[in-house]
């Protein structure tokens, strides 16, 4: 209410030609960017330069997108630089492990042709996504398929597979109750549509189908690096067909779609990186240390405790951590965008005064982060008396994004999410200038 009030007087006061170059009046606007934010073209309050302003990556680490290895130059840009995300190794490791236990435990009506061959199909996100690659490699070793290459297992897609006698997999096999089963991972596929969106839904539709036609008696299990992907797989195909499929994100629609017989998900506990992603914007700006309201109780009682994050400061990263949803537990997932009790108390306005944000979603269309990851940060922007502009790319090129980055100096702090992992220095670039 309050904060309305002040950026409608703002606005009246500075006019409507200022308004009129409010901050994403940029190129094509893809919409998502809501209207309550927009409080004219007044400055920051910090009256800090942009280059020593709060900076929050998330949900795409700094990183080299062949090696992994970390930009730590993005990730040290100035002295409130983090990045949030989730650990995705520990969460790589609970999906394969989810699907291996699944497989254990229906093994007597698993093998839908009885050829003794258990045989998946993959849909892998962004080949060059450190998350994407976790997953790919964690079912992969679950299941026996992964083969090493450069000491790591090897995350490329195989196309197909039927055979067996693609390199970059090999066949696993599981043991239970005294029988042996060789498992094969009979296709996989990046998700990448023709004007180059990834982790993309559509494609995992039409993939479905294509493999299905082909060697639809084969296929047994489905795992897809999210939940995007494999819903549209499931409507499309295995849930008429009771094939189970596995994704990650729980995402609220495949939750619910577990009772109907989606196999599980894996909960990257978005509650409480969108808190985290917020939260250290928030205490940068109150000049707080930054574990307040996160290892420690603010004064209004907010706090996380260690099982759901784990913080490393060499890396300068938040990491949230996974939890499996199967058909035991799912009933307790079943809002995605629910704020996490433990840090749902608002902060005194005297104290926290409101600051201006700009924080972009890297897909608008992207359906982990427009179903569950923005709603769950507009729940808390409001609790931490951030105003926060939100957004939204096409998920394609860095430049839809920055061109939309035209007046920093507007803003108090930048939450960003990179179309590419590799792509931090066009962000920062504008920030030094
Ligand atoms: C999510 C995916 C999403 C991707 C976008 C991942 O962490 O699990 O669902 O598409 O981020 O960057």
């Amino acid at each position: 209410m309050n904060k309305k009030v002040v950026s409608l007087t703002m606005a009246m006061l500075l006019g409507l030609s200022l308004a009129a170059c409010a901050s994403d009046s940029g190129s094509g606007d893809s919409g998502s960017s809501t209207a309550e934010e927009s409080s004219g073209g007044s400055d920051a309050s910090s009256g800090q330069a942009n280059k020593d302003k709060p900076l929050v990556w998330f949900n795409r680490q700094p990183s080299n997108s062949s090696t992994g290895e970390l930009d730590m130059t993005a990730l040290n840009f100035n002295k409130d630089t983090y990045y949030v995300g989730f650990d995705a190794n520990q969460g790589a490791e609970l999906q394969g492990t989810m699907v291996k236990e699944y497989i254990e435990k229906n093994i007597d009506s698993i093998d839908r042709n009885g050829d003794g061959v258990i045989g998946y199909v993959l849909a892998i996100g962004d080949i060059g996504h450190n998350d994407s690659i976790a997953r790919t490699r964690g079912v992969r070793k679950a299941l026996g398929t992964g083969v090493e290459k450069d000491g790591e297992i090897n995350s490329e897609p195989i196309g197909t597979n039927t055979d067996g006698s693609a390199s970059a997999v090999q066949d696993g096999s599981i043991e239970v109750g005294g029988k042996k089963y060789v498992v094969r991972e009979l296709a996989s596929q990046e998700m990448k549509n023709s004007a180059g969106a990834t982790w993309d839904a559509a494609t995992a539709g039409n993939a479905i189908g294509t493999w299905s036609s082909s060697f639809g008696d084969d296929i047994d299990v489905i795992a897809s690096n999210n939940d995007g992907m494999g819903m549209s797989m499931f409507n499309a195909w295995s849930k008429d067909n009771k094939v189970p499929t596995f994704g990650y994100d729980a995402n609220s629609d495949a939750v619910a779609a577990i009772a109907e017989g989606y196999g599980g998900t894996i909960s990257q506990h978005a509650d409480v990186q969108a808190y985290l992603t917020l939260r250290v914007l928030r205490n940068a700006l109150d000049g707080v240390d930054v574990d307040t309201g996160i290892g420690t109780a603010d004064e209004a009682g907010n706090v996380l405790s260690e099982d759901v994050y784990v913080y490393r400061e060499e890396e300068r990263s938040y990491y949230a951590l996974n939890v499996a949803v199967t058909a035991d537990n799912y009933q307790d997932f079943t809002d995605s965008t629910k704020i996490y009790e433990p840090v749902s108390k608002q902060l005194a306005e005297d104290k926290h005064a409101a600051k201006k944000v700009w924080l972009n979603i890297y897909n608008a269309s992207d359906n982990f982060l427009s179903s569950t990851y923005q709603p769950l940060l507009q729940n808390y922007d409001d609790i931490l008396n951030l105003e926060v502009d939100y957004i939204g790319g096409d998920g394609q090129t860095e430049s839809n994004i920055t061109n939309r980055l035209g007046n920093p100096g507007q803003y108090d702090a930048f939450a960003i999410n990179m179309v590419k992992t590799d792509n931090a220095a066009s962000y920062t670039a504008i920030l030094s200038q």
